[in-house]
C-alpha cells in the first residue's frame, strides 16, 4: 500500500461510520486498474471495519448489481415493493451483497440514506454494511471479484461479459437477447431476478 493510499484512508478515520468508510473506499477502488493496488486496499480496510469478505459463512454469497434490480429504475432512492419478497426468499440460503453504481457522492449519500431507512435492513434481510458504491460499471465487477461470492447479479451484458469467468454463476438480468452471453455455461439469462433459478434452491 502507497504512503498516498494510506493518507487517504485516515483521513476518514474517526468521524465517519464503518459503512462510509467502506463505500468510501470503495469508490475509490473503483476507478483504480492495477490489481494489486486493489486486492491490498480491500485487506486493509478489512482489518479496519471488520467485515471479513472471506469468512466461513454457512450462507453463499451473491453480490447483486442495485440499480434496475432491486432499486426501482426512475426513482433508484426506493427498493421496487415486488423485490422485497425476491429479498426475503434468497436471504434464507444466500449471504447478499448488493453493489449500487452511481453518478457522484452526492447521489451515492442520497441513496444510502433513503435506503438506510428501510424495513429490509431493520429486519436483517439486508446487512447496510454489506451495500457498496462504486462510480463505474467495471467497478461493480471489480468489486464482486473482491467479495467472492458464488454467484453476481448484473442488468449490465458487458460488466456480465468481463467478470463472469472469475465467478462461478453469473446472472443477467434483461429483456434484451445479449448473443454475446449466450455460449457462457455459467450465465444464466432471465428477465427478473424473481424468475432465476436461485429461487428455486432449497439448502437443508
Ligand atoms: C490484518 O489482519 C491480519 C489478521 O488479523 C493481520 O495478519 C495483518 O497483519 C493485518 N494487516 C494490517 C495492515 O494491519
Ligand atoms: C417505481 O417508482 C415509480 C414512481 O415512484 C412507481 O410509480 C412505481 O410503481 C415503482 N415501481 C415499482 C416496481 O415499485
Ligand atoms: C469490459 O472490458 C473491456 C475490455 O477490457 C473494457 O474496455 C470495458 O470498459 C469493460 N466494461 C465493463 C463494463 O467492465
Ligand atoms: C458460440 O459457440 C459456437 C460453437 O462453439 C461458435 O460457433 C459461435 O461462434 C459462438 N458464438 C459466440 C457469439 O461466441
Amino acid at each position: 500500500m502507497t504512503e498516498k493510499s494510506k493518507n487517504f484512508l485516515y483521513k476518514f478515520i474517526g468521524g465517519v461510520t464503518v459503512a462510509s468508510i467502506i463505500a468510501i473506499s470503495l469508490w475509490w477502488l473503483s476507478s483504480i486498474d492495477d490489481e494489486d493496488d486493489v486486492n491490498d486496499f480491500i485487506q486493509t480496510s478489512n482489518n479496519e471495519t471488520e467485515i471479513d469478505f472471506n469468512d466461513k459463512h454457512s450462507k453463499i454469497k451473491i453480490v447483486i448489481s442495485g440499480k434496475n434490480i432491486i432499486l426501482n429504475s426512475s426513482n433508484p432512492k426506493e427498493i421496487d415493493d415486488n423485490q422485497i419478497s425476491t429479498l426475503f426468499s434468497l436471504s434464507d440460503n444466500f449471504d447478499i451483497y448488493i453493489v449500487i453504481q452511481v453518478k457522484d457522492e452526492n447521489e451515492q449519500k442520497e441513496i444510502f440514506d433513503a435506503i438506510n431507512q428501510h424495513e429490509i435492513f431493520k429486519t436483517g434481510v439486508l446487512n447496510i454494511n454489506k451495500v457498496l458504491f462504486c462510480s463505474t460499471a467495471p467497478g461493480k465487477g471489480h468489486i464482486a471479484r473482491h467479495i467472492e461470492p458464488y454467484i453476481f447479479v448484473d442488468d449490465d451484458i458487458e460488466t456480465i461479459d468481463n467478470f463472469s469467468k472469475f465467478i462461478p454463476r453469473a446472472i443477467c438480468v434483461t429483456d434484451s437477447n445479449p448473443i454475446s452471453l449466450k455460449n457462457k455455461s455459467n450465465v444464466e439469462i432471465v428477465n427478473s431476478l424473481e424468475k432465476s433459478s436461485i429461487m428455486k434452491v432449497k439448502i437443508n
